[in-house]
């Protein structure tokens, strides 16, 4: 029995990609395309999705997940901006349901990797900053990405990764923003789609793990495995590597 996916965001450049990917999988039947403008909670009720993909906005991700969540379908969350507070309230609540769910900042396997590794690296080279590069119209900074991965990192510092000399900002926000004590820093520009590099300082040497997305495609392998695993959890993962073994 294919599984029934409704995708809510499904007009924008995401939404369009896992509109196409989802109606030709032959394990999926697509019941739905909603947008800003739709109630969602009644789409999911009338087109009896099990499945809900979300790739909206960072401003609405969180009552969006909530409501789908609500309404008993089980969510794979692609959209950023969700702080790790909203995250927990939405894992209890999925957890006293025992609905399984998914938020995943990257559905990359080459930006899962790059984390993997990096975890490991950063326990030998503590020094460590990230630099992200997205298209223009990416409406958030940092991305979903680089906090996941200060998140991933900062939880297997070895040592403090601060400067050994303090440095003084000329220009407030020179060195970045940070999280869990990890420096990122976020560059905009036209011709980009999503990049990152995460770099490791030695002494007298660096080590840098490069992820380039060039085409949105790269993200559809991991949306439908995410589709595939929800089904049988019965708890909310954050990071796709958390089904990916
Ligand atoms: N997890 C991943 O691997 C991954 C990969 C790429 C992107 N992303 C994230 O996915 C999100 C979407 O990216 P995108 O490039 O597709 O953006 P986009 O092109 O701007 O598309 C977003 C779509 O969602 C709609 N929308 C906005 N608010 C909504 C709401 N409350 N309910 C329903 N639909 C709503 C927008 O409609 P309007 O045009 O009317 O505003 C638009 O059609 C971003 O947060 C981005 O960072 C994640």
């Amino acid at each position: 029995m294919s599984i029934k996916i409704l995708i809510n965001g499904a007009f924008g450049r995401m939404g369009q990609m896992t509109v196409k990917t989802i109606s030709t999988h032959p394990g999926f039947e697509l019941v739905g395309q909603i947008g800003r403008e739709y109630d969602l909670q009644k789409a999911i009720k009338d087109s009896h999705a099990q499945v809900v993909i979300d790739f909206t906005h960072p401003e609405s991700v969180f009552n969006n997940a909530y409501a789908i969540i609500e309404a008993g379908a089980h969510p794979v969350i692609g959209t950023s901006g969700l702080t790790l507070e909203q995250i927990r309230t939405l894992q209890d609540k999925c957890a006293r349901m025992k609905l399984g769910g998914i938020i995943a900042p990257n559905f990359s396997l080459g930006a899962i990797l790059m984390m993997k590794y990096a975890k490991e690296i950063v326990k030998y080279i503590p020094h460590v900053e990230i630099i992200e590069m997205h298209h223009d119209n990416k409406v958030d900074s940092p991305s979903g990405t680089a906090l996941h991965s200060a998140e991933i990192l900062g939880n297997s510092l070895a040592a403090t990764n601060q400067p050994l000399k303090a440095s003084r900002e000329i220009i407030p926000g020179a060195r970045g923003a940070t999280h869990h004590g990890i420096p990122i820093h976020a560059i905009r520009l036209p011709g980009f789609l999503a990049h990152q590099q995460i770099i490791f300082g030695h002494t007298g040497e660096t080590l840098t793990l490069r992820h380039d997305s060039i085409d949105r495609q790269c993200f559809m392998p991991g949306v439908c495995l995410a589709c595939e695993k929800v089904v049988k959890l019965e708890q909310l993962v954050y990071g796709l590597e958390e089904i990916l073994e």
